[in-house]
């Protein structure tokens, strides 16, 4: 389909506890590329096959959790029209300028019904994937270090009223709905898996009554052998594994679900299928929820619905 609008998650802001601990984690286990560190101690990684500056910032705090999320857009026109059309449907929005994060520019900042801060922004500094653009090489150096997904791809986030954010990132921000898995009543959601492109998913909302939760964090690998690769890693490097490798009903995604030494979980997967916003929507029955989420088990475990930060 053609890109225009919102294009992408662009980045996600992470609070960690002991910001030393982590840049080794996210540089070495992970294997996420730090690109800078800003005046307020932010420091910052992009995953080697994107080309912009930054897509992961970590922030030391004493909580662990997630500060934002933000989308990239196409051009500034788009931006100035989706901020004013955000207002229209009655959202508050905030200008942050640009340079407050490195190599980003201005951003639209505004609060979702499930009170998560998001953020439109359509400039960041482009510093390339490491490879040369003409005549490239299919991997890099940096490919192979640590796990080393090849981008931050989405986010599953727990908050009250989602089916508040479904018609705001649906009517104003062009979004549509893939999947879904309905309550026990048949008629409300449980969760939503929402993409503003081709892909299965690029954000995902599971009803919870505390407003404004991390679930995951999410990083694409290439293939399943990736995946198991993956969780060599983990095992070798002591990472706490929340399940996994398996594989998601939803989406068809192979997964892991892992946490960072905050506690924040983080995902890695691989495949998943493509779509497009005339393919109907799948939904699942709150009976077989347990097989949406991990298809093998075919039952969540106690630490699904419950751990978040
Ligand atoms: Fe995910």
């Amino acid at each position: 389909m053609a890109t225009t609008g919102v294009m992408r998650p662009g980045h996600v802001q992470v609070r960690v506890l002991d910001i030393e601990e982590s840049i080794h984690f996210y540089k070495n286990v992970l294997g996420l590329v730090e690109t800078g560190r800003d005046a307020a101690g932010r420091v910052y990684f992009k995953a080697w096959d994107e080309h912009d500056h930054n897509s992961v910032i970590l922030r030391q705090a004493d909580s662990a959790g997630m500060d934002f999320m933000g989308f990239k857009v196409r051009d500034k026109a788009t931006l100035d029209k989706l901020d004013a059309d955000l207002q229209a449907y009655g959202v508050k929005t905030d200008r942050i300028p640009a340079g407050d994060m490195l190599e980003t520019g201005e951003r639209v900042r505004f609060v979702i019904p499930s009170g998560h801060v998001m953020e439109l922004y359509a400039e960041k500094t482009c510093v390339g994937n490491s490879q040369d653009n003409l005549n490239p090489d299919p991997w890099t150096p940096e490919s192979e270090h640590g796990i080393a997904p090849t981008r931050f791809d989405h986010c599953l986030l727990y908050g009250p009223d989602i089916e508040k954010n479904l018609a705001l990132f649906t009517e104003v921000l062009g979004f549509y709905l893939v999947e879904q898995v309905m309550l026990p009543d048949g008629k409300d959601q449980l969760a939503i898996f929402i993409s503003c492109g081709h892909k299965a998913h690029d954000l995902a909302f599971v009803r919870h009554p505390e407003p404004n939760k991390l679930h995951h964090i999410s990083f694409l690998l290439p293939t399943w052998e990736k995946v198991l690769r993956a969780a060599d890693l983990m095992s070798m490097n002591r990472v706490s594994i929340d399940i996994g490798p398996t594989r998601h009903g939803i989406t068809r995604g192979q997964t892991i679900y892992a946490f960072d030494p905050s506690g924040n979980r983080f995902e890695t997967f691989a495949q998943g299928y493509e779509t497009y916003p005339d393919y109907p929507v799948k939904t699942w029955s709150f009976e077989e929820v347990g097989t949406g989420i991990f298809y093998h088990d075919r039952v969540l475990n106690e630490r699904f619905l419950s751990v978040v930060t």
